[in-house]
């Protein structure tokens, strides 16, 4: 393969949800590539620890604190990024929240507020960002997962709002495509050493059995999901969009996960 098409110098990369866990993993492969890289989440801790990392690979970087729910907040960082960088040729969206708790172990706020920041969040991200988006040529990409298609008890937050964004997904790309961007979702498997998987496995059986639904036998790796949004960046992915492409070592194919041992594990840790 010619290593040249994972070339991102002086390309302008926006990351939402881009300071931990996969989505600062995309940033820094996008920065250890060339790009000039803009990331935004709530905690400006985060933000700051994860600006260190990015800024080592010789790049520019910045971050904007803004919560995905505030269309306003959004908007206005990207304008920022946009100003700082130019037009924006990789968009991701990961803002996500979740937790596990049964349908009727959730209030309306807790179903609200998950659907809130991956699903609104999401519209408002990609939304505020046409304005700015390189035409032609702009890759989208919004971090989705496997509850979207996977009916999963405890996740019924997730999997509506997750379904929802896959349906964005396909909606902007046949919108969109005429402008020359294209809107893709990555579904990725299990993670090792993320929020999402702490939070769904937190307790050794339920992430042996995790393990062990996985054809492929193993966690994936941040390196792993960073490595396809690469591909869907570059010129190998220029006649790919509207697609919901899984990362998974296989593990969507295997049905649905009840995490009801994990959700009990959870409360008793609390
Ligand atoms: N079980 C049931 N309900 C829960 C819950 C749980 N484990 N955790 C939170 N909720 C409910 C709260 O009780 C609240 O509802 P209420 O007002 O009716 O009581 C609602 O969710 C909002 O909680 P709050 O803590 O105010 O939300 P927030 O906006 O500050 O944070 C979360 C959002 C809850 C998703 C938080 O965990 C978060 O910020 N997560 C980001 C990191 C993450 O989840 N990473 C994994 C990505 S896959
Ligand atoms: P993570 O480390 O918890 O990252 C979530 C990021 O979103 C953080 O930067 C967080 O920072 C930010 N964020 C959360 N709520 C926000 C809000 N309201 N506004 C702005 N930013 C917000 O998560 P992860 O486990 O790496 O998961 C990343 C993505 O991959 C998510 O979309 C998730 O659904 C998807 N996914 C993960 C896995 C997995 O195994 N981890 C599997 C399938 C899918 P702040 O809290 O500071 O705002």
């Amino acid at each position: 393969m010619d290593a040249s098409v994972f070339q991102f110098e002086g390309k302008s990369v926006f990351v939402a949800g881009g300071s931990s866990g996969i989505n600062l993993g995309i940033a820094d492969a996008f920065a250890r590539h060339g790009a000039n890289v803009a990331i935004l989440s709530r905690s400006q801790d985060r933000i700051a620890t994860a600006l260190e990392q990015l800024r080592r690979h010789g790049g520019a970087a910045e971050g904007y604190s803004a919560d995905v729910r505030e269309a306003a907040a959004v908007a206005d960082a990207l304008k920022q990024a946009h100003a700082r960088f130019g037009p924006i040729d990789v968009l991701v969206s990961g803002a996500a929240g979740n937790f596990l708790a049964p349908a009727l172990g959730m209030s309306a706020n807790g179903f609200k507020t998950v659907v809130d920041i991956d699903l609104l969040g999401s519209f408002n991200v990609l939304r505020a960002a046409h304005e700015f988006l390189r035409k032609p040529g702009a890759s989208v990409i919004s971090l989705s997962a496997s509850q979207a298609f996977v009916p999963t008890p405890y996740q019924a937050h997730v999997c509506a709002a997750k379904a929802g964004v896959d349906m964005l997904t396909k909606v902007l790309a046949m919108e969109w495509g005429g402008d020359g961007i294209r809107v893709n979702s990555i579904v990725p498997g299990p993670i090792e050493g993320t929020e999402g998987i702490r939070r769904l496995a937190p307790d050794d059986e339920t992430r042996e059995r995790m393990t062990a639904r996985v054809p492929l036998g193993r966690y994936g790796s941040v390196d792993d999901i960073a490595g396809m949004a690469m591909v869907l960046s570059s010129p190998l992915g220029a006649y790919i969009t509207g697609v919901v492409l899984p990362v998974d070592g296989g593990i969507s194919l295997s049905g649905p996960r009840d995490f009801g041992a994990a959700w009990a594990a959870t409360r008793r840790e609390s």
